[in-house]
């Protein structure tokens, strides 16, 4: 399965710290946001990897990320000229998805929950498509899930609905196989201009091809779209890396524990290049080698 981080936008919510840059290369805490869809990616076993963003920035994610291969991975590059909505990723991503499955995930999204990885993984070679459904107090601001009368089975998914049918939101992480290229070649845009995510996942259900696999309640998640949003991403980032000593949300961490690099492979991502030195002062090298201590007893 192949990935697609969508990080483009216009971040209106973030302005001005959002006029110069992309919302999805600021930091939540100690690393750029964008680290952590692609650490969930790593996680779901997936390295070969599709990053839309707007043209303006494009050259910058290149810099902050590389051809992947520190990681273990593969990661290309496209240009989102306008923010034509989510399923538009589809239609840029045409060529990289070819005839294989791809899970989307919103550059603006962090999951975090344990055992979250193994459940990704279950996924990667989907009959249709594979969409997740996450308990909110505030189901109005997301895609919602309707349930039929048995209280288990979905039978639609509503865009930001006023009146909620249910408190299950749809968070910005995707599983499809390769048809979803054809959905979003055949799907017309919204009353809001865009072509819709939970459109396409309307279409799976109708022909019924979508699975809906619940989250645990435990597992946290945000997306990064407002000041407070990123302030409170912030904090839960450096509370928990604080105790518990390990990094969340690392791509180099991911990659270690999904095998896609080895523990010398590790090692090296924390030593000497000119990117590394940052990392070793700003202490980021250091809290890395302690996975390798974490495991060594
Ligand atoms: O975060 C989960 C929610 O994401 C889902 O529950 C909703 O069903 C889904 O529609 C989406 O809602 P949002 O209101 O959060 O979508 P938004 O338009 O804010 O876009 C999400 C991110 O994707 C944002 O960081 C910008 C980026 N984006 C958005 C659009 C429309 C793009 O890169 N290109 C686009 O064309």
């Amino acid at each position: 399965m192949k990935g697609i981080v969508l990080a483009g936008g216009r971040a209106t919510r973030l302005g001005p710290a959002s006029r110069a840059t992309s919302k999805q290369l600021m930091h939540v805490y100690d690393k750029p946001l964008i680290y952590y869809p692609i650490s969930t990616l790593i996680h779901a076993r997936i390295n070969e990897i599709l990053v839309i963003t707007t043209p303006a920035q494009v050259s910058q994610f290149e810099e902050l990320l590389g051809d992947g291969s520190q990681w273990g991975c593969a990661f290309s590059y496209a240009e989102q000229t306008e923010p034509r909505g989510l399923a538009d990723a589809f239609l840029i991503g045409a060529e990289f998805i070819g005839d294989d499955a791809v899970a989307l995930i919103l550059g603006d999204n962090i999951f975090y929950g344990a055992g979250l990885g193994e459940q990704l993984q279950a996924f990667t070679d989907p009959d249709g498509a594979v969409v997740f459904g996450l308990w909110v107090p505030d189901p109005e601001r997301f895609g919602v899930l309707e349930m039929g009368p048995d209280g288990k089975t979905v039978v639609a998914i509503h865009e930001k609905p006023a009146d909620p049918p249910s408190h299950f939101m749809v968070p910005g992480l995707y599983f499809y196989d390769h048809s979803v290229v054809d959905v979003a070649r055949h799907l017309p845009p919204s009353a809001r201009g865009e072509l819709e995510i939970t459109d396409v996942n309307n279409q799976y259900l109708g022909q019924g091809k979508l699975a809906v696999s619940t989250l645990p309640f435990a597992t946290d998640w945000f997306d990064v779209g407002t000041f407070d949003a990123l302030l409170d991403a912030q904090s839960w980032v450096a509370g928990l890396q604080r105790r518990k000593g390990l990094l969340i949300g690392s791509p180099e961490a991911a990659a270690y524990r999904e095998g896609f690099i080895d523990a010398d492979g590790l090692r090296a991502l924390a030593a000497a290049d000119t990117h590394t030195g940052d990392l070793v002062k700003s202490g980021y090298a250091t809290s890395l080698l302690r996975i390798l201590d974490f495991e060594d007893g």
